[in-house]
């Protein structure tokens, strides 16, 4: 049967999904231009290489971690590196297995197809995943009911990058059947640097080199959010020194809008301070902490925890969550005398990759 006889005339979810254009001119779009995270890219460019090489669709990448470390713009660079088509879609947007059975079959012989929270895949489209991703193959069911019959296609070799910010929510027969899985890090202050820098010269701005590390310093070791105070604190350099950021008026700048020495903004501190002043510093509940701060709590565990956690403020344990010295020290509060649990992090903390 030709492929296009069974799929559903409604727009498949690619047309749906977010496009990568919103921060386009920012992106890098070469691995080489792509700062920091350099273990994962000396990895990634060698798969990619090889790849090339062989003239063959590359193997299927997985990329985790916190928001704004850069996933979507790696899945720009792995398609751009392989001189692919990309798709873009996102686990929330495939309703349907017959949805994700029409993309699949859309795709040409070494296309990417970039599935954003893909652990949001609802189950019955993981399911037609699997032989997918394994054996370029896909079951359809036809029909319903006694009349209903199966059909097999098959697909172009493809390669799927998907990217999450739960990788511990990634089941287990999805995460085996990709060949790589990367976690990206949160980035060291002199990368953030160049990248605000880089950021500077795009958007056509004159930064100083402390002007680049103040504002490095303070962006919760997150590329997106460098650029995103970069651009906040340009309106302040264009009154306070003539245009030029320096360290005086982005300092000002992030003042102004709430973000402190270390980084944080006013949503980071109102959740350390319930915990710290309403919840005694802990042991409590994420959905108790979530309530408090009025945040959903996937928006606490993704978004607001891990940065507080790698910097060593806060810490999860099975008994909930728990404000570590530099928390109260960092709130100018008095550190208890008798701290409450401490646990193994090893034990206590949730790690996403094993
Ligand atoms: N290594 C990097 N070098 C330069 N800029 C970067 C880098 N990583 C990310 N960025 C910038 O940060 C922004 C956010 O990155 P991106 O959208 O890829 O994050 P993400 O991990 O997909 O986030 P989310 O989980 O929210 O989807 C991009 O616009 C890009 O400009
Ligand atoms: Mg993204």
């Amino acid at each position: 049967m030709p492929r296009d006889e069974w799929i559903d005339p409604t727009p498949t979810p690619i047309e749906q999904a977010e496009p990568l254009a919103d921060e386009s001119g920012l992106r890098p779009r070469s691995l080489d231009e792509f700062v920091g995270q350099r273990e994962l890219k000396e990895r990634l460019s060698v798969i990619l290489e090889a790849a090339r090489a062989r003239g063959q669709a590359a193997d299927h990448l997985l990329f985790g971690g916190p928001p704004g470390l850069g996933k979507t713009t790696l899945a720009g660079i792995v398609a751009n590196e392989l001189g692919a088509h990309l798709h873009v879609t996102s686990g929330p947007a495939i309703e349907r297995a017959g949805d994700l059975a029409s993309i699949l079959t859309k795709l040409e012989a070494g296309d990417v197809l970039f599935i954003d929270e893909i652990h949001r895949l609802p189950r019955p489209v993981e399911e037609v995943l699997y032989p997918a991703m394994e054996d370029l193959q896909i079951d359809v069911m036809l029909g319903k009911g006694p009349a209903a019959r199966s059909i097999r296609f098959d697909l172009e070799p493809f390669t799927l990058v998907g990217a999450t910010t739960r990788t511990g929510l990634i089941t287990g027969p999805l995460r085996d059947r990709f060949g790589f899985a990367f976690r990206l890090e949160f980035y060291a202050a002199e990368d953030l640097e160049s990248i605000v820098k880089r950021a500077a010269t795009v958007l056509g701005l004159s930064i100083t080199q402390q002007g680049a590390s103040e504002i490095a310093r303070r962006s919760r070791g997150t590329p997106r959010i460098a650029n995103r105070l970069l651009r906040r604190v340009r309106d302040f350099a264009e009154v306070r020194s003539d245009g030029v950021l320096d360290q005086e008026s982005a300092a000002d700048g992030l003042h102004l809008f709430g973000i402190d020495e270390r980084g944080l903004d006013k949503v980071d501190r109102s959740l350390l301070e319930n915990l710290c002043l309403h919840f005694k510093g802990g042991p409590v509940g994420l959905s108790t902490l979530a309530i408090s701060i009025a945040e959903p709590t996937e928006t606490v565990e993704d978004v607001i925890e891990p940065f507080l956690i790698q910097q060593g403020l806060l810490m999860r344990t099975p008994r909930g969550r728990v404000a570590l010295g530099a928390a109260w020290q960092h709130l100018g509060l008095e550190v208890p005398s008798d701290p409450p649990v401490v646990v193994d992090l090893a034990s206590g903390e949730e790690t996403l990759f094993g």
